[in-house]
């Protein structure tokens, strides 16, 4: 970056064309995100303030996460932030950056007509945007949220907190079905609904990965095996022990794996109904696999 006056329209214009020279996919709203956080203000409020100039103390910064963006550092881990459902998470390393895909996961619970308060399990709950945007549409639901990344749950709880949702969510480290194990209360074991963005990315896939995501995000968070359906095929095994009667698993899939996991759901006689609901992107994303009235979990 050259040295000179800089007002907010030039250090658009020329981090955009940086950025578009490095690959980057989405220079302009990258350049504009980046300033914004730096200078505290809204992509809107960049607009408005275009022939501002901006001094030193911001610049050197802003250098910084010029370089890191180049190097493929995300968006979302430079300013720690992430939009989900509207409401706004932190975020950083530990985490899986929420995905827009993931919000039909929610909207698609809060969209299901029922009548008393839910009990709820969420697996592998990551930054904890789907435990705790639940949590804020249905203060008066119950929700347990697990990981078996313990730095993922501190970002959890963080939102949680920040949201103010600490006391409806109890939040429980471990591999799937575990910490629901250990639970004495055999009431509080059975959940309405079970839901889950699991790991469904295969080894293989590695090299054909963005390196914003491969080498940046949590590889725990990602791959799922040589299918990429490790995770998946256990929460289909082992879900029903843990869903009440008419209980609900629903979980998100990679667009090319509808039909591996219908046939695994299919195979699994407690379940009564398996739905496949597709992202705006007309792909094959959410998998509703629900148990009937006279289901006994264990
Ligand atoms: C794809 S991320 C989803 C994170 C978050 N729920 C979201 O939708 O943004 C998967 C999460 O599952 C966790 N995970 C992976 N394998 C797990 C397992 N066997 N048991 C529990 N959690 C697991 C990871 O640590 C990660 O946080």
């Amino acid at each position: 970056m050259p040295n000179k006056i800089w007002r907010v329209v030039d250090l658009l214009d020329w981090t955009s064309g940086y950025f578009e020279q490095h690959g980057i996919s989405n220079p302009r709203l990258d350049a504009e995100v980046l300033l914004g956080h730096l200078l505290n203000k809204s992509r809107l409020q960049l607009y408005l303030h275009f022939e501002m100039p901006v001094f030193q103390k911001h610049l050197m910064p802003f250098r910084e996460l010029i370089k890191k963006r180049i190097e493929h550092t995300p968006v979302s881990y430079l300013t720690n932030r992430k939009e989900f459902l509207s409401l706004d998470f932190y975020v950083d390393e530990r985490v899986l950056i929420p995905r827009p895909e993931t919000e039909q996961l929610v909207e698609t619970v809060l969209a299901t007509k029922m009548d008393t308060p839910q009990r709820l399990l969420e697996l592998g709950t990551g930054s904890g945007v789907i435990a705790t945007s639940l949590a804020v549409h249905q203060p008066e639901w119950n929700i347990v949220a697990t990981d078996m990344s313990e730095p993922a749950l501190a970002v959890a709880e963080k939102n949680a907190e920040t949201h103010a949702c600490t006391a409806q969510i109890t939040f429980m480290s471990g591999d799937l079905f575990e910490p629901i194990k250990q639970i004495d209360n055999p009431e509080q074991t059975q959940f309405d609904w079970i839901v889950c963005n699991p790991p469904y990315v295969k080894n293989v896939e590695r090299d054909s990965l963005s390196p914003d995501v491969r080498d940046y995000e949590p590889e725990i968070a990602l791959f799922a095996g040589d299918d990429g359906l490790a995770v998946i095929r256990r929460l289909i095994a082992e879900a029903p022990q843990y869903l009440a009667p008419n209980g609900k698993l629903l979980f998100e899939i990679g667009d090319t794996q509808s039909d591996p996991v219908s046939d695994l759901i299919n195979a699994e006689p407690a379940y009564c109904a398996c739905e496949l609901l597709k992202d705006y992107a007309e792909k094959d994303r959410l998998v509703l696999a629900s148990v009937s009235s006279e289901h006994s979990p264990a």
